[in-house]
């Protein structure tokens, strides 16, 4: 079966009016269909705070905003976006509730991942009647700017999927949001759309939530070369993609394996106490250029050691991009048998050790990167080697 995907820079929201999508996933069915990712809300202890992170680091731009001023009285959210990335970011007013609880149990994380449909109602009657848990039955909210419909199920862990059907709105975000624009410009630093976004569940648990994925959302798991073991003699994990039809929506799912040393997604499900988002690849056309940027303004990226660049050429071949800026900035390199991509990843952006997000540039490869998992070990090791102590 051929399961490859076309060029997923074609993947973004253009409108709020429903796209024809081609197949390019065999084996998935799209009933939904998924038009793309709508936005992922975050709850967080302090939304003013993290909307300003993520403005002043991340080049988020605001967009939109709800809160005691448009008469909710018992939670607060931001609406940042970039490209067609929209974040939102959620926290509560009021003692206990539900974002209290889920905070005190995971620390800051993403809640929602939503996703833009073309019939919420049918989205929820498609989902539910083949397995899944509802989260929120269909319901309509409206204000001048039209009407908005949105549904929701569960998935791993207290993570859940919303489907939002926006062809009959043309407000600056959800009705009940107001326009938000503070008097503060952010630095757009190139990313484009969510190339693809990470679960973490339970030992043994991969299977099951894969299974949900293709029995529940009709996705199928996409054949690359991330579906095997990866494993180094220090960590270990087991991985696999799955996607919708039209190659919009990409969940890998991760499970914990024995290592030597703990797995970290084992350290993830302990910090964030059960199974839920571990991390957002974020794509860009120019790397080099993004990252760069998003270093100046202070995120932290995982070190990389020196020795990697020593042997990455003869893993990966010829690339177009000197390999000094990429040295620098410690961005990893990997090949499959359709190109080469480029990637890195952020330090975890909240104070427990669980989500992080990692930024893509895909040259022809739609793969994960699974070839730096090992190389990224083997260059530690190298470098232990020449401190002695190995
Ligand atoms: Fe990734």
């Amino acid at each position: 079966m051929v399961r490859t995907l076309k060029n997923t820079k074609d993947f973004i929201m253009i409108d709020n009016k429903t796209p024809e999508l081609e197949k390019v996933i065999e084996g998935a069915e799209d009933f939904l269909p998924l038009l793309g990712t709508d936005f992922v809300e975050l709850y967080v202890g302090n939304a003013k705070q993290a909307a300003y992170y993520y403005q002043t680091a991340w080049g988020f731009e605001p967009i939109a905003y709800s809160g005691l001023e448009t008469g909710r009285k018992d939670s607060v959210s931001y609406v940042l976006q970039q490209g067609k990335i929209r974040l939102v970011l959620t926290s509560s007013l009021q003692p206990g509730g539900t974002i209290n609880d889920h905070i005190s149990d995971h620390g800051d994380g993403v809640k929602v991942v939503a996703l833009w449909v073309d019939d919420a109602t049918k989205s929820h009657e498609e989902t539910t009647k083949r397995g899944a848990q509802s989260y929120m039955e269909p319901y309509t909210v409206e204000d001048e700017y039209g009407k908005v419909v949105l549904s929701g199920i569960h998935t791993y862990g207290e993570t859940v999927h919303v489907f939002v059907e926006r062809k009959n709105y043309e407000g600056v975000f959800l009705p009940g949001y107001k326009p938000y624009k503070p008097n503060y410009s952010t630095n757009n630093v190139g990313l484009k759309y969510i190339d693809h976004m990470v679960g973490n569940v339970g030992w043994n648990e991969m299977n099951k939530w894969c299974e949900f994925y293709a029995k529940v959302m009709g996705f199928a798991q996409m054949v690359s070369f991330d579906d095997k073991d990866i494993s180094t003699d220090y960590t270990a994990l087991m991985s696999k993609v799955m996607s919708n039809g039209n190659g919009r929506i990409k969940f890998p799912i991760n499970e914990p394996a024995e290592g030597k040393k703990k797995s970290q997604i084992e350290e993830y499900i302990d910090f964030y106490n059960g199974a839920g988002v571990q991390h957002i690849a974020l794509a860009t056309d120019n790397i080099i250029e993004t990252v760069t940027n998003l270093r100046d303004q202070g995120v932290e990226f995982l070190y990389v050691p020196e020795t990697y660049y020593d042997t990455v050429l003869d893993r990966v071949g010829e690339i177009d991009e000197d390999l000094a800026p990429l040295k620098d900035l410690g961005i990893l390199i990997d090949r499959d048998d359709e190109g080469y991509l480029l990637q890195i990843f952020t330090k975890p952006v909240l104070d427990r050790p669980t989500m992080f997000f990692e930024i893509i540039q895909r040259k022809g490869a739609q793969s994960f990167g699974k070839g730096n998992f090992k190389a990224l070990f083997e260059a530690i090791e190298r470098e232990q080697d020449l401190r002695g102590t190995l």
